[in-house]
């Protein structure tokens, strides 16, 4: 784990207005971000460390643990972290998002303070500040079960984390001008696994190593920032065991799509002859395909891997209709225990009434000879003042103007706005979002502070008939949802968590040029129950600087 600092405390402390609970475990890291040289394709550019490592340190916690990390930003320009995935209940404080914090700005430093609960699985934390994922400051974070909540399956000899994607060779400030010009970075220059890429017959160390017998969890994520990757290794079987945070059905594969921002599990055991294996990592829907390898070894093996590589799943249309079935056989476990029986309050969601449907439909201009990217014809920006901020001190109006796009977008008019974009949306509802992609490009979105049951996707346009084919049942719970092209996916959640939280394409480019915007969840309350107050260490900027703080929330 590097040289971070860990401290498990299990008495009191107290940790400002937080409202962690006192007897859950404290995990402690101080984390200097740097820029250094890194080569993940071979070619050396500017990286973002974290501790001097790329990929950054790798977070290991439990469930409940309570999580500080004190960021110091030694990069030249401002930069925030967030969390990829794990809910922060109550607390978008700590999200991490433009939205919600102020950056920490060169030279100054912020303590995260966060409480993972029951999500058990696989994330990766990242940079959400400029383009600054292109250039790493990504990191594991596994969150286990505590030792009294049983596993659907036995602890294996060891667990790997491949955070896999896409690369650019041309540094991050250089892709950053490309956008900020108005065009696209184009196509990646290849795929990196930890940091390294590598080809058949290279001469290379192995990356993974695995014991005969023995069944290992290989927890991959796709870091990248626009292709899906396919994800294979010779000669094994893939069981998948977790998706984003949930217990699945433990289905058996040959090779799985993994999307961007998405994370799974899977158990390889260690059955075949002892000798070297590769590990291939492709891209998916690319028109020039890109692919690395890795070797694992068998300890005391004998013999370099095959170069006969496993083929990649079909390409194009039928490309498309493997991927849509892969998606629809992934299902949640629902007799696996869980932290709660309820992760998301809504166990049983097949039966709650739908209170709203959002419709949100992608969409790219060209304004003034500037590529934008937009949802329901508004292309976010990022105000000085986190909207979050505006909203808490009570000064909106100065910032933002609510719900600018249209629940259902044809109804809207077809001119685009760039501005803040945010929706209303009332505690406790039960929303239906629909991600229509009429473009002929794989999306793939992220909601912050939920978990959603992504209960269907076909191809085509959505119409409330499609709704008798959603999987009302065992839809597997998780914050990403792909969107394949020209056609539609469904997503259900309750708006239990109150806060202000980032819905955003996990496309890189598009996210920076405007796809994303937020859903303001406000309890009417101003209750400890549903919201924390905003931590005595929280960095204010903008409007807000000056005001004087509103009066805390109480219980
Ligand atoms: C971070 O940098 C400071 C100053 O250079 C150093 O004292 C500290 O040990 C570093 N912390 C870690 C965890 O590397
Ligand atoms: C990660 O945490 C789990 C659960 O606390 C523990 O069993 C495992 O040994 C840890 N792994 C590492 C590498 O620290
Ligand atoms: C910055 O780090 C110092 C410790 O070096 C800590 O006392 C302080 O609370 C941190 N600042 C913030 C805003 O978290
Ligand atoms: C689901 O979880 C249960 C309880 O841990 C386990 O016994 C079962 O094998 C799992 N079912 C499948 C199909 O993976
Ligand atoms: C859901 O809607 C149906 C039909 O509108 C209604 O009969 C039923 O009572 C509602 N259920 C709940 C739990 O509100
Ligand atoms: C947001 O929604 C809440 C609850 O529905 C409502 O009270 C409030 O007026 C709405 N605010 C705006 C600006 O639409």
């Amino acid at each position: 784990m590097g040289n971070m600092t860990l401290v498990t405390l299990l008495l009191c402390l107290s940790l400002g207005a937080m409202m962690v609970q006192a007897e859950d475990p404290y995990l402690f890291f101080e984390w200097n971000v740097t820029y250094g040289t890194i080569t993940p394709l071979g070619v050396p550019q500017q990286g973002i460390l974290i501790n001097g490592q790329f990929p950054g340190p790798r977070i290991n916690c439990t469930s409940n643990n309570n999580i500080v990390i004190n960021v110091f930003n030694k990069l030249d320009e401002p930069f925030l972290l967030t969390w990829g995935g794990v809910q922060q209940r109550k607390n978008s404080w700590q999200d991490g998002t433009l939205g919600t914090m102020c950056p920490i700005l060169p030279g100054k430093n912020f303590t995260y303070h966060f409480q993972v609960k029951d999500q058990i699985g696989s994330f990766f934390y990242f940079p959400t500040t400029a383009l600054h994922r292109a250039a790493g400051g990504i990191g594991a974070l596994n969150v286990h079960s505590r030792d009294l909540i049983p596993v659907p399956f036995d602890r294996p000899a060891d667990e790997y984390n491949v955070l896999v994607g896409d690369w650019y060779n041309k540094g991050h400030k250089t892709l950053k001008n490309i956008l900020d010009n108005g065009r696209s970075i184009g196509r990646p220059d290849g795929i990196q696994i930890n940091g390294k890429s590598t080809k058949v017959g290279d001469n290379v160390e192995p990356i993974f190593s695995m014991e005969p017998s023995k069944t290992y969890r290989y927890r991959v994520c796709n870091v990248g920032l626009k292709y899906s990757i396919n994800f294979r290794i010779q000669g094994h079987a893939l069981k998948l065991v977790e998706l984003e945070g949930a217990h699945t059905i433990q289905n058996v594969y040959d090779s799985i799509d993994v999307h961007v921002g998405q994370c799974l599990s899977l158990l390889v055991n260690a059955n075949q002859e002892p000798k070297d294996y590769y590990l291939v990592a492709s891209s998916r829907f690319s028109k020039k395909p890109l692919s690395t390898v890795g070797i694992i070894r068998y300890t005391n093996g004998k013999g370099p891997a095959s170069p006969l590589l496993p083929p990649p799943p079909p390409e194009n249309t039928g490309g498309i209709a493997w991927s849509m079935n892969q998606f629809r056989s992934f299902r949640w476990n629902l007799t696996a225990s869980a932290a709660r029986p309820n992760p998301q309050g809504s166990y049983h969601y097949g039966k709650i009434n739908i209170t709203r449907t959002i419709k949100l439909v992608n969409s790219n201009y060209q304004i003034g000879g500037k590529l934008r990217f937009a949802i329901n014809g508004v292309s976010h920006v990022d105000p000085p003042t986190p909207l979050k901020l505006a909203e808490y001190f009570g000064v909106p109006e100065k910032i933002f103007q609510y719900n600018l796009i249209k629940d259902d977008p044809s109804s809207a008019n077809n001119q685009v706005i760039i501005a803040p974009s945010v929706v209303n949306a009332t505690f406790r509802n039960f929303v239906e979002i629909i991600f229509e992609n009429h473009e002929k490009t794989i999306q793939t979105w992220n909601l912050d502070g939920y978990s959603f049951f992504a209960v269907a996707t076909e191809p085509g346009t959505w119409s409330p008939e499609k709704r008798k084919n959603y999987n009302l049942l065992d839809a597997v719970s998780r914050h990403n949802i792909q969107v394949y092209p020209r056609s539609w996916a469904a997503v259900m959640t309750t708006l239990d968590n109150a806060g202000m939280w980032n819905l955003r394409s996990e496309m890189w480019e598009r996210v920076y040029l405007g796809q994303q915007l937020y859903i303001s969840v406000l309890s009417p309350e101003r209750s400890l129950r549903d919201e924390y107050n905003i931590p005595d260490n929280h960095p204010l900027c903008g409007v807000v600087e000056k005001l004087p703080l509103p009066a805390p929330y109480t219980a």
